[in-house]
Parts: C-alpha cells; sequence; structure tokens
C-alpha cells in the first residue's frame, strides 16, 4: 500500500539514559532514514522523553508521538499532561489502546473526548480498536488494528485477517489503517504489503533502535 506509517510505541520503558542510549543509536541511521522518503516513521516515547526524542528528531523525517492524553483541557487535573502541553513536543497521540482500556478502564467516551480534544489542539490521534465493531470517534483519520492476542505475545494475526479487517475500517470511513501486535523485521512486510494496510504499530521490537530500524527497511 502506498502510505507506509511505522509507529513506535515505547510504552513504560526507558529512563532518560537509555532514551538517550536509544536515540543515539538510532541516529547512527539518519542518513539512510532521510532517504526513506515514502515512509513516515513516528516515534511515541513517554512523556519523560518527549523532550529528548523531539529536540533529537528536530529537522528530520521522524515524527513524534505521545503514548496518552488527558480528556481535559489545563485545569486542577493532578497528574495528567493535556494535548495543549502535548503539542509543544508531538504531532501525535495514541488513543483507545487496549493496556489503557484495561488496565486505567478508559471508556468509549472518555476515548471521544480525548479524540475531541486531541483534534481540538492539532494533534493527529492513531486510533486503536481491537475488532470489529469498534466505536471510532469521529475526526480520526488513522486506525490501528491491534486484536489483544497478538500484544507482545510473538503471535501476531494472519495478514489475511487483518487486511480483511482493514477492509472493513475503511467502508466506514476513508482511514489510514495500521497493523500492530508481534511486529517484527521478519515479519513486518507480510502486512505492509497488503492491499489495506498502511503501516504498522510496533511495541516490543521497538525496544531495540536497531530492530525498528530494520522494521522501518523491511516494512
Ligand atoms: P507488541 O505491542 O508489538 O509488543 O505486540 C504492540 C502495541 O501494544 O502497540
Amino acid at each position: 500500500m502506498s502510505t507506509n506509517l511505522i509507529v513506535a510505541n515505547i510504552k513504560s520503558y526507558e529512563t532518560l539514559e537509555e532514551g538517550n542510549f536509544w536515540i543515539e543509536k538510532f541516529l547512527a541511521h539518519k542518513d539512510s532514514l532521510s532517504a526513506l522518503t515514502q515512509k513516515e516513521i513516528v516515534i511515541c516515547p513517554p512523556f519523560t522523553l518527549l523532550l529528548s526524542f523531539s529536540s533529537a528528531f528536530l529537522g528530520t523525517n521522524i515524527k513524534i508521538g505521545a503514548q496518552n492524553v488527558s480528556p481535559f483541557n489545563e485545569g486542577a487535573y493532578t497528574g495528567e499532561i493535556n494535548a495543549k502541553q502535548i503539542k509543544d513536543f508531538a504531532e501525535y497521540v495514541l488513543i483507545g489502546h487496549s493496556e489503557r482500556r484495561k488496565f486505567f478502564a478508559e471508556t468509549e467516551d472518555m476515548l471521544k473526548k480525548k479524540t475531541e480534544i486531541s483534534l481540538k489542539n492539532g494533534l493527529k490521534p492513531i486510533f486503536l480498536v481491537q475488532g470489529k465493531n469498534a466505536i471510532i470517534p469521529q475526526g480520526v483519520g488513522v486506525v490501528a488494528y491491534e486484536p489483544v492476542f497478538a500484544i507482545g505475545s510473538g503471535n501476531p494475526d494472519t495478514p489475511e485477517n487483518a487486511d480483511e479487517l482493514a477492509e472493513v475500517l475503511k467502508s466506514e470511513n476513508d482511514y489510514l489503517v495500521l497493523y500492530g501486535g508481534s511486529v517484527t523485521s521478519e515479519n513486518v512486510k507480510n502486512f505492509t504489503s497488503k492491499a489495506n494496510i498502511n503501516g504498522v504499530l510496533v511495541g516490543g521490537a521497538s525496544l531495540d533502535p536497531e530492530e525498528f530500524y530494520k522494521i522501518i527497511e523491511n516494512a
């Protein structure tokens, strides 16, 4: 598929020192990465590393995303990071990850609020769904299909099934659709070569900058 959007979700990993090491390793491929103009690369580090990552990749073709956003505007919401604050560092934001739905009890209503507030503040949501009949808020342009059984399990969905689901999603709206769940440099092409899949969302494998680079190369 023509659009090839490759997203790294670093999750709740990496200290400042580890993050800087990741950046250094990945930047060793800077020239080859800048030649890959047909691929769009987005890295979603934890909040504590947004400044390091956004500064390191400023002026390159590598974009930054946040992994979460507050459903509220600025205000007395202790511990929350709002969309306006994220916009200082990032262009994208992940919304609706199954880990947030499960461990942080995020409801469809909350995800809708997060989406609306992100769009209002100029952030592009990457909205995650786990299967068919997903509720996708208005204004979303990028959807990532991540079946729960495939996340971190080493057991990805079949490319055929992912492609079929992407086709269903696209029949509802003009989305870019990503596949996520146990993507590696070995299997990435099986997904990105499918007609309805526009890219991938990579968790575990993105923790190794060399492996993430290989995923981009092979996608
Ligand atoms: P995984 O995670 O690549 O480790 O399966 C994907 C994700 O949760 O975004």
